[in-house]
């Protein structure tokens, strides 16, 4: 599976977005776009109408990161202005479950996050049905935290059962995602670095970007 970037503007100049994403656009394979509520993690982030903006001004795909606590409120508004991946986090229980199926029926691609303590092994009877796992490797709610190592444990046992059944589904990583620990994901085998910091906070954000592309196209 091919692996690609995905930058992730949390943090980065919220006066000139777009042109932030035009920095690094011609290396990413997708924008990740973050939510979060103020109630699943501290920070607020985002609100659904960014989706229907940055669509104007870029053709990359959109994966929605949902640290929200009912992800189930937000799919129809993200559906309407033309997310196209959805990602809620395992936490949220029955919340996350209704948002996939909701997902699924108005054909959004569905993936499914893990805080850092929550056993991989929840995915394994979902893997049929959904598009990715995102593996978070920082406590979820804030840009520019050290990668922690435990992730890349992780990732193995993720690509493991997936590649046990044969499956096309992506294993993206965040959180503290450079070059350094971006090789380590992928070696492990993620497909999808998502990466705030190493990119928008950059000297050089296009050549950072064309580094970590090159990186993450070594996905198996
Ligand atoms: C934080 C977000 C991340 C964040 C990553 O909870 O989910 O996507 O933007 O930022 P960095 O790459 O700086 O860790
Ligand atoms: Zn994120």
């Amino acid at each position: 599976m091919r692996g690609y970037l995905a930058p992730s503007p949390l943090n980065a100049d919220q006066a000139h977005l777009a042109e932030q994403i035009a920095l690094v656009e011609n290396y990413a394979g997708a924008i990740h776009i973050d939510f979060m509520d103020g109630h699943f993690v501290s920070a607020l982030a985002f609100s659904p109408v960014v989706v229907r903006d940055l669509k104007r001004v870029s053709a990359l795909p959109l994966r929605c990161h949902l640290m929200v606590s009912a992800p189930d409120q937000f799919v129809d508004a993200l559906a309407d202005f033309g997310a196209d991946v959805l990602t809620v986090h395992y936490e949220c229980g029955q919340h996350a479950q209704r948002a996939l199926s909701r997902a699924r029926e108005r054909s959004l691609k569905t993936g499914l996050a893990l805080k850092l303590d929550t056993p991989v092994a929840v995915i394994e009877d979902q893997l049929d049905e959904i598009d990715s796992v995102l593996i978070m490797s920082i406590v979820p709610g804030r840009s520019g935290q050290p990668f922690l190592d435990k992730a890349l444990a992780r990732i193995e046992a993720a690509r493991a059962m997936i590649d046990e059944r044969e499956l096309p589904v992506e294993i993206e990583v965040d959180g503290g995602v450079n070059e350094e620990t971006g090789r380590r994901c992928i070696a492990a085998g993620a497909t999808v670095i998502a990466a705030d910091s190493a990119l928008f906070k950059a000297d050089d954000p296009t050549e950072a970007a064309r580094r970590m592309a090159a990186i993450a196209a070594g996905a198996r």
